[in-house]
């Protein structure tokens, strides 16, 4: 059975997702470490009710991103984690990172990339007025939201849909393609 850490910045519905495949027998992995860059951040509490163990830290205590990237490495390693679901985790990786679990790592993102990537893409997608939205699931490297892609799902927008009912729509979908594709990488 894989290790698994999940890496995330606030809210941690995917990471619950992820969470609720793995306590149901769907995804055979075990989550061993939950990584959060923003101390506070609610996510950390949704993981410590199941008991997982937390490393959550400021990347302002640090002199640079490689020095944080080394302790999560080390945290990481200590948890014997194997891949790296990242779901909402809001920074950019460096070499340090994406060397040390090179095409271990996946992130969710809430377009079809490679349209609209960084932050706010729902909003991002919205203003632009598209009638197709979805979301993506690739592995990561150096750039944003980049990295060869793994799974899509796309969804037409209904004309009356505002935009929580559209962001309820993508949540939906990441909440079940996220599971299913770690599922479809760790357990092959
Ligand atoms: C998700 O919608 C995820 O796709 C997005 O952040 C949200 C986190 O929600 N990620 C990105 O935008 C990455 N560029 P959650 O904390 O409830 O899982």
């Amino acid at each position: 059975m894989k290790r698994i850490a999940v890496f995330a910045s606030g809210t941690g519905t995917n990471f619950e997702a992820i969470a609720d495949a793995v306590e149901a027998g769907q995804l055979n992995a075990e989550i061993t470490l939950v990584v959060v860059d923003k101390p506070g951040a609610p996510v950390i509490e949704k993981a410590q009710k199941r008991g997982i163990d937390v490393f959550a830290f400021n990347p302002k205590d640090y002199p640079s991103k490689p020095d944080y990237e080394r302790e999560i490495i080390a945290r990481c390693q200590a948890h014997g984690v194997e891949w790296i679901a990242l779901a909402g985790y809001m920074r950019l990786l460096s070499p340090v990172m994406l060397e040390a679990y090179d095409q271990r790592i996946v992130n969710i993102h809430p377009s079809l990339l490679p349209a609209f990537k960084g932050k706010d893409a729902i909003g991002q997608a919205i203003e632009y007025g598209v009638k197709v939205m979805g979301v993506t699931i690739h592995y990561v490297d150096a750039s944003m939201d980049g990295g060869r892609i793994i799974a899509q799902r796309a969804f037409a927008v209904q004309p009356q849909w505002n935009k929580e009912e559209i962001e309820a729509q993508v949540h939906a979908i990441e909440h079940v393609l996220y599971p299913e594709t770690l599922k479809t990488l760790v357990e092959e």
